[in-house]
């Protein structure tokens, strides 16, 4: 599923909403876009992919991850870990 679909709570309308997207994923869309696999929104997503390092992409990627969903806002990520739910 995309991110911006419709359908998704996680829409923003423009932009997919990332925080709490698996770090996985997230890594592995950027290469894609660093690549030239993924080619509708050449100017600006493209653009800024290119620009990331590995490690760059590791970081943005274990940020979003750890940083919830709005399901899950204000509550810590130590709660979630505690719980079992992150
Ligand atoms: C470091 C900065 C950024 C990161 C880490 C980032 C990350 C991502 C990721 C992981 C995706 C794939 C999402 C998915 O497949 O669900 C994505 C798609 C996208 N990003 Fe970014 N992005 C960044 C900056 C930007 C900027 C500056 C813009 C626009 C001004 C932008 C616009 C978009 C758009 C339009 C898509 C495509 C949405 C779609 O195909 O559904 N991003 N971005």
């Amino acid at each position: 599923m995309r991110s911006d679909d419709a359908k998704s709570p996680r829409t923003t309308g423009v932009s997919p909403y990332l925080a709490g997207q698996y770090a996985t994923y997230i890594t592995f869309t950027l290469r894609e876009w660093q690549r030239g696999y993924r080619k509708n929104n050449p100017d600006q997503m493209a653009v800024v992919a290119k620009k990331l390092s590995a490690q760059e992409i590791a970081a943005v990627a274990a940020y979003y991850q750890q940083s919830g969903s709005p399901r899950e806002a204000g509550r810590g990520a130590t709660e979630r870990a505690n719980e079992g739910v992150s």
